[in-house]
């Protein structure tokens, strides 16, 4: 089983996307948010032309995803009164959103199967419009349409979808568990400051830990939010796996059409998932061909 995983698109898509991954050998497509630039302008046009994938293709909204500019200030600042000033216009946004999108997914706590020739996953889409942290990121619309009012709701939210879950489970989110390391490069730390922080979340980090502990075989944990390219230069690690086996991955290049030997490269990365294990490859894409990049390397 193939699985193409497309971080943040912050605009970054075009016809080329389309054609490669229609023709592509992947069976799904995973994105994992956040299509416009600053403003919500223009998010419904992106998510038209991700629309024309004829793939199985899921979809996990962001924090940029069907919110304003004012309610993204507020959750920045943690300013209350903003937050609950420009809450009700999240609920409409995001309902246009879903309509762009056409048959794409929309997902956020919920559960999907996958069932490609013998091999079979459940697909677990977490917490829906995260911006890392320790704030639940806005939480009156959390509250409205998922019935979550807390970091301990979510994380009891996500551990039910995983409860129904009997087989190999592949989960995804706008942004990666806690727990992975608080350095500035790692895979969900916090390069905002010097000092760095794990800026991880924890309601997915919690789910994950009571899943291990009923035995559920946890392939995959996937997210973006987190850009790879460090303010202040670098770039964080993207990808690791712990004792148990399971792969990590941010998918966050951003831009993810970048310009490589001359020639426009689209950026994604490849999962591989064979017998319950994970194999995971960055491909960069353009018109001559393609380089694969090993996490490793
Ligand atoms: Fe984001």
């Amino acid at each position: 089983m193939y699985i193409a995983i497309i971080g943040d698109i912050h605009k970054a898509w075009d016809d080329f996307d389309v054609a490669y991954f229609n023709q592509s050998s992947c069976d799904a497509l995973l994105f994992m948010g956040d299509l416009p630039g600053r403003s919500h302008r223009g998010t419904d046009a992106v998510a038209a032309e991700l629309a024309r994938v004829t793939k199985p293709a899921y979809f996990m909204p962001g924090n940029h995803d069907g919110v304003t500019i004012g309610q993204f200030m507020g959750e920045l600042r943690q300013n209350e009164k903003w937050i609950q000033k420009y809450a009700r216009r999240q609920a409409p946004l995001c309902d246009s959103l879903q309509t762009a999108l056409g048959d794409i997914v929309y997902t956020g706590y919920s559960r999907h199967d996958l069932e490609v020739s013998d091999e079979r996953i459940h697909l677990v889409a977490a917490r829906p419009h995260s911006m890392g942290g320790a704030t639940l990121a806005f939480a009156p619309y959390l509250k409205e349409r998922y019935g979550v009012a807390s970091l301990e709701d979510s994380a009891d939210r996500i551990e039910a979808l995983f409860d129904e879950c009997d087989g190999p489970i592949v989960v995804f989110s706008h942004n990666g568990p806690a727990g992975l390391g608080a350095e500035r490069d790692a895979i969900w730390g916090c390069d905002f400051t010097r000092e760095g922080g794990d800026f991880g979340d924890s309601d997915l980090a919690e789910a994950l830990r009571r899943a291990r502990s009923k035995n559920k075989q946890i392939v995959a944990v996937i997210a973006g939010h987190m850009h790879h390219r460090l303010k202040g230069g670098g770039e964080r690690r993207w990808f690791l796996r712990d004792e148990h086996g399971t792969a990590y991955i941010n998918a966050a290049r951003v831009p993810r059409i970048l310009r490589l030997n001359g020639e426009r490269r689209h950026h994604h990365v490849a999962l591989r998932i064979e017998n319950g294990t994970a194999a995971v490859t960055e491909i960069l894409a353009g018109e001559s061909g393609f380089d694969l990049r090993n996490p490793a390397e």
